[in-house]
């Protein structure tokens, strides 16, 4: 594992957001269909605020069920939102027409938590690659096709020589390669990455953590890093939000948060990690938090503790 760099880790402060969301919510069931009975209301994501600044990796933590992925789908545009507003590039998208959205669209991709079902296994990777030019009718000619998806398997550590072969041939963390050769087939610069590494090997997992780190300082990529415990996002993300049913509890730059958790939740996710310092490890705590205490006040809101450090509270 190599240590966060500092270029990546020093965003532009002065620089407008990437990525701002406002009030973020999605509530899936609730109404009375036609001859069947109400389903209860989910509010899977509700009332979420985001900052993403350019090149900066943002961290969005919380246990299943906890509404990351569906954050993740609301800022792609890939469903749409019960309220609430995204803002990319300094347009917010829910105002722009199909056709305006397709270019945005091409600058914003994700890559999946499990490789091989995102894939077609069918279909030849180098294909798989290239599809989303023909998709976007770019790069009409099959050689320059060809010759950038060689370059996609070189960047994202593939031997181009593999592109004619099938899904079933490559393990776990090639097949995530080629996932993210096609996330930067268009040439994004801003990538979801929705638990990229939890289906992985563990062995494996710092290697693609570390290839998304490189592609970043290559590429001067913004991410949204979406994972289910801290242990990943201590070493990549300059900035962290955690979740908890709908609701961000804590957010904050990393050093903050980690330095000094505020929200028992954030408190009993960091004490699951192991601490390098075998002194220091043989004396951690687990705190423990069950998610069903957590019952915020209807007032409750996000309060700043420390320098864009905040609390839910
Ligand atoms: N299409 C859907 N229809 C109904 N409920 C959904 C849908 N998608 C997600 N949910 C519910 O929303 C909640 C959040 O899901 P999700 O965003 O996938 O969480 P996470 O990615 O944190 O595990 C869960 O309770 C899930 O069951
Ligand atoms: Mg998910």
């Amino acid at each position: 594992m190599t240590a966060p760099s500092a270029a990546t880790g020093t965003p532009d402060r002065g620089a407008q957001p990437l990525l701002a969301v406002r009030d973020l919510a999605k509530h899936y069931g609730g109404e009375a269909r036609f001859l069947r009975a109400p389903q209860a209301l989910v509010r899977a994501v509700d009332g979420v605020d985001l900052d993403i600044y350019p090149g900066e990796t943002l961290g969005l933590v919380g246990e299943s069920g906890s509404g990351k992925s569906t954050v993740g789908r609301l800022v792609l545009r890939l469903e749409a939102a019960t309220r609430g507003q995204v803002v990319f590039e300094g347009r917010n998208l829910s105002a722009l027409t199909r056709s305006e959205l397709r270019p945005v669209r091409q600058r914003m991709q994700i890559v999946f938590q499990d490789p091989y079902s995102a894939l077609n296994p069918r279909m030849r990777v180098g294909d798989f690659v290239a599809e989303p030019f023909i998709v976007h009718g770019l790069l009409p000619r099959a050689d320059e096709r060809q010759s950038r998806v060689e370059k996609l398997f070189q960047q994202v550590g593939l031997d181009p020589a593999s592109m004619r072969r099938f899904p079933h041939e490559f393990s776990g963390g090639q097949r995530q390669r080629i996932n993210i050769a096609r996330a930067l087939a268009l040439q994004p610069r801003f990538i979801v990455a929705d638990e990229p590494i939890t289906a992985l090997d563990v062995s494996i997992q710092a290697q693609i953590v570390n290839l998304l780190q490189d592609l970043q300082e290559q590429l001067g990529l913004t991410y949204l890093f979406i994972a289910h415990d801290l242990s990943m996002v201590r070493y990549l993300c300059q900035h962290v939000a955690v979740m908890l049913r709908g609701r961000i509890v804590e957010t904050g730059p990393a050093e903050s948060v980690f330095g000094a958790p505020r929200h028992p939740y954030t408190q009993a996710l960091l004490s699951a990690l192991p601490i390098p310092d075998p002194v220091r490890e043989r004396l951690r705590q687990r705190i423990v938090f069950d998610p069903r205490d957590f019952q915020p006040a209807p007032d409750a809101a996000l309060r700043e503790v420390a320098p864009r450090h905040f609390v839910l509270d």
